[in-house]
């Protein structure tokens, strides 16, 4: 029998099948960002806990410089994978893989780093927000100050209105979509730019509700039917040279139940609220947008041979 935690991570996919680690591994802009700000956090020596370690891939890229990696992973066939790919990898004997709940979980010791990589758009599904909230609270009864420094150190939020096709072979469909980054889509249009409506510091204490009213400059004539999230990951802020090693995931776009007609200069107002580690439908449910100002209208132009 399973117990309620575990039903309620088979539903939100908290036990992601052995198939889909492989297209995370195979994520380049994932990996290749998580890589490199490890390199940048971990300093040699340093102690480490990743909380959610699937195949490993993560605690082997700490383990190039830690003298320790505690790796916590929930779900058991994970554990076994994880244990047998470190196995055949250079300094995986640094990595030990634990059987565990990442919201019951603590180290023997304390540590420098925890990287945690529950992240999904919008701090949807995953339990990112809550897990690292927890870990802070335990401990710090357990060990006191300070802190270790998280990674990613930060999530920025955005939210932009599309219009957006929903037409596939003739059957209309307004469906939840994922884009990918740095790809045009013909049948996506943007209505206006972005706006941020959260920003995470995992350093400091986190609210688990987003709930945000915003304004927008309609940028043409269209039909709003849609709104696009955005997800930044700060996974590393590298002091020295004024940067960060970042990782911006694909987009997801959720249908708008009632769409608008909109015209360039209009002002449109939209509102959301949902609960970090949420279900996609529940901020879907809450969408709402309306035109709350047209743009004043033209003059009419004089007729040229009047
Ligand atoms: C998005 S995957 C990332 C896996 C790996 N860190 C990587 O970057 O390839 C999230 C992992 O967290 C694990 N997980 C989810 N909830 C957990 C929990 N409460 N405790 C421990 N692990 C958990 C999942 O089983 C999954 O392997």
């Amino acid at each position: 029998m399973l117990n309620e935690r575990e039903i309620e991570s088979c539903y939100l996919g908290q036990f992601i099948p052995l198939h889909y680690h492989h297209n995370m591994l195979m994520d380049q802009n994932r990996m290749h960002n998580f890589k490199s700000a490890i390199a940048y956090a971990v300093k040699p020596g340093a102690k480490v806990v990743e909380l959610g370690g699937g195949t490993g891939v993560l605690s082997w890229f700490a383990a190039a410089q830690a003298s320790k990696v505690y790796c916590v992973e929930f779900n058991p066939d994970m554990v076994r994978e994880a244990r047998k790919f470190l196995a055949l990898n250079p300094n995986g004997e640094k990595v030990e893989v634990i059987h565990a709940d990442a919201f019951e979980y603590l180290p023997p010791e304390p540590v420098d780093v925890v990287i945690c990589e529950m992240l999904h758009v919008g701090m949807l599904r995953e339990k990112q927000v809550e897990v690292i909230e927890s870990f802070k609270r335990r401990y710090l009864e357990r060990f006191g100050g300070p802190l270790p420094m998280f990674l990613p150190e930060a999530v920025i939020m955005a939210v932009q209105p599309l219009q957006q096709e929903y037409d596939f072979e003739g059957f209309h469909a307004p469906i939840v979509q994922f884009q990918e980054i740095n790809v045009i889509y013909p049948g996506t249009v943007e209505m206006a730019q972005p706006a941020v409506y959260s920003i995470i510091d995992f350093n400091q204490p986190n609210e688990l509700v987003y709930s945000w009213q915003g304004k927008f400059v309609v940028e043409r004539n269209g039909e709003i039917n849609a709104l696009r999230f955005v997800t930044k990951n700060i996974l590393s802020v590298v002091q020295e040279r004024s940067s960060t090693i970042d990782w911006l995931m694909g987009y997801m776009t959720l249908p708008l139940a009632t769409p608008v007609r909109a015209r360039e200069g209009d002002v449109l107002q939209v509102s959301f609220q949902y609960r970090a580690g949420g279900p996609i439908p529940s901020l879907q449910a809450s969408l709402r947008a309306e035109v709350l100002y047209e743009a004043a209208l033209q003059p009419q132009r004089a007729p040229a041979f009047a």
